[in-house]
């Protein structure tokens, strides 16, 4: 069964390329250029946090890509220094609960659309990538980061909440184990070069330009494979993540929603606010 799906999905995978043109919404721009290649861009300063609207623009743009058969997709950012700043704390704090089910459903949406895409995927990270930021830039197959004073890593802890295991699983996929286990506790931020080191990324780039550019050589590595052996080789080898969170999905979001409803993490989301709103009025 879990055969034929890949199977009935890869075909639909025949290169076809389409002439440059531009969609998405507001919160993205999803370009396919004469290549095929797909470039999503997400768009909503000042730091791409991660809303329910914004995810839900990505999830309906990483359809289309699936939809027009793009033979790979570029995830990057409009703003020059933060390619995302992760969820939207604001979404957690004080939230309504009905809204907070579908912003945490949709992200589920997004993490089993792109980490199981059949179409190669890359993210050209162009400035900080905590968080959430991470998870997506996790979720492609290649990541190149510009280089400069930015940071990526998980480090929900530190805002007192637990990753979910999707999450943590992303990591242990990208990173070994020990790596992962020893960031994840200690809400690690690794500076570019640190996480070069530990392959968290692959390459670094001079600038954005440079960054995608690299992205397109990595897609363009499979221009002689074909493309039935690379997607099911890669379906296979992400089966299991995928498999035990389309069975976790439930426990995923209750969890979730009761984390949201404890005293302690609302009192320490409000303080980590504050801190931001601090640092951000000191410009
Ligand atoms: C991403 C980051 C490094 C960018 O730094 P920066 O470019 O100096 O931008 P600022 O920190 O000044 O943030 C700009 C604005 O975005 C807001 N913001 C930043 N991250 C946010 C987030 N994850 N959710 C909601 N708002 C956020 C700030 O509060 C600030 O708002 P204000 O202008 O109304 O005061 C920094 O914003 C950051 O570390 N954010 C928190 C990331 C995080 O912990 N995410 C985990 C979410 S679970």
């Amino acid at each position: 069964m879990f055969l034929r799906t890949i199977v009935n999905n890869a075909k639909r995978f025949a290169p076809n390329i389409r002439a440059m043109s531009s969609q998405g919404g507001p919160l993205v721009d999803l370009t396919v250029d004469n290549d095929g290649v797909a470039i999503l861009t997400m768009q909503r300063p000042p730091v791409n946090s991660l809303n329910l609207d914004l995810l839900k623009e990505i999830s309906k743009s990483l359809d289309e890509v699936a939809k027009n058969k793009s033979k790979g997709l570029i995830l990057t950012s409009s703003s020059p220094t933060v390619f995302s700043a992760g969820l939207d704390i604001m979404e957690m704090y004080k939230p309504d609960l009905k809204r907070a089910e579908e912003f945490w459903t949709t992200l589920q949406d997004v993490w089993f659309k792109l980490f199981g895409s059949n179409f190669v995927t890359a993210a050209a990270i162009n400035g900080h990538a905590p968080a959430g930021g991470c998870l997506l830039s996790m979720s492609c197959e290649y990541r190149v980061m510009v280089s400069g004073k930015f940071t990526i890593g998980l480090n929900e802890t530190a805002l007192g909440v637990v990753a979910s295991t999707c999450f943590m699983d992303t990591m242990f996929h990208t990173i070994p184990m020990r790596e992962a286990e020893y960031a994840l506790t200690t809400a690690r931020m690794f500076t570019v070069d640190e996480a070069l080191k530990v392959r968290l990324i692959d390459e670094t780039a001079t600038d954005k330009a440079d960054a995608i550019s690299k992205c397109k050589d990595f897609i363009e590595k499979f221009d002689n494979i074909p493309p039935l052996a690379r997607s099911i080789t890669k379906q296979k080898i992400r089966q299991g993540p995928i498999e035990r969170h389309q069975q976790n999905r439930k426990a995923d979001l209750d969890e979730f929603l009761s984390y949201l409803k404890h005293p302690k993490v609302q009192q320490t989301l409000e303080m980590y606010i504050q801190i931001l709103k601090m640092k951000s009025s000191k410009k």
